[in-house]
């Protein structure tokens, strides 16, 4: 059995400006797929098409209006403690830390939000922020860290109650090259090691190739493309296939050739 299922899941927003009629956004319409335990996947598309639509469904966030969704066997906006307390959730754009504190005060509000055992998250703390070298930082309030550093201490925050699922929304927006690898390589030992299922929104291509064993591509709320990226590359690349290589690291112009083909 699959551990995500989705089957024709919508969700619409309805946005009323002054004066103007309601206007009705369509942010996902009839998406479908399943993902296995232990997957990598890549999640791309460009801004607007849903993907942080997409990840608030699964994370229990937001209720769609149409389909199914079942992740480990529960409704994410119904079963919802149950289910928060299996996934880890990281927002590139926003943070789940206090600003105005270090991290280890969250740290240890998280232990208590999710009942982790002294001995275990002390375990588990030292392992992360071993792996995200962290130790330096961790009395540092927030709101003085370096996007990067912050970034590892907010992955450190997701994955202090060991979730099953990660979902990982823009995580390497604004990083530099160092911090971006160094991030990938924690990903990558962190899914092999604890067979965490990961799932990652990013434009960043190169993120997609050293990571991911799958991606979806998603567009004006439909999913456009699921299977691997190779076949992507050769599929909607305008390039000879001896070229393509060269091409892959624009995802605007592998969309681009997508929706003219798809004509979306
Ligand atoms: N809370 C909201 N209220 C109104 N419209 C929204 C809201 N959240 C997202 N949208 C709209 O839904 C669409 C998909 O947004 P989003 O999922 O954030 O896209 P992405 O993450 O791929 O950039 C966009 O048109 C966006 O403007
Ligand atoms: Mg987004």
């Amino acid at each position: 059995m699959p551990q995500i299922e989705l089957c024709e899941i919508s969700k619409s927003f309805t946005v009323r400006r002054k004066k103007a009629a309601a206007q009705v956004i369509r942010a996902l319409y009839k998406v479908s797929f399943t993902i296995e335990e232990g997957a990598l996947i890549g999640l791309i598309g460009p801004n607007g098409a849903g993907k942080s639509t997409l990840v608030k469904v699964m994370s229990g966030i937001l209720t769609p209006e149409g389909g199914t969704c079942v992740i480990s066997g529960r409704v994410p906006w119904k079963q919802r403690t149950a289910h928060v307390a299996e996934i880890g959730v990281v927002f590139g754009q926003r943070s789940q830390l206090w600003w105005d504190v270090p991290p280890n005060d969250s740290y240890d509000l998280l232990k208590d939000i999710y009942a982790i055992k002294t001995p275990a998250f002390n375990k588990r703390l030292s392992e992360l922020t071993g792996a995200m070298d962290i130790g330096g930082l961790l009395n540092t309030p927030v709101r003085q860290l370096s996007l990067g550093q912050r970034m590892r201490c907010e992955i450190v925050a997701a994955l202090l109650h060991s979730p099953k699922i990660l979902f990982l929304d823009e995580p390497t927006i604004g990083l530099d090259a160092v911090s971006k690898l160094a991030l990938r390589d924690f990903l990558k030992e962190e899914n092999k090691k604890s067979g965490v299922t990961m799932i990652l929104t990013t434009h960043d291509m190169t993120d997609v190739e050293a990571l991911c064993s799958r991606v979806m591509v998603i567009g004006r709320g439909n999913i456009l493309y699921n299977g691997n990226l190779e076949t992507l590359k050769q599929t909607y690349s305008s390039e000879k296939p001896a070229e393509v290589i060269q091409i892959y690291q624009n995802i605007d112009e592998i969309i681009a050739n997508m929706y003219r083909e798809m004509k979306i």
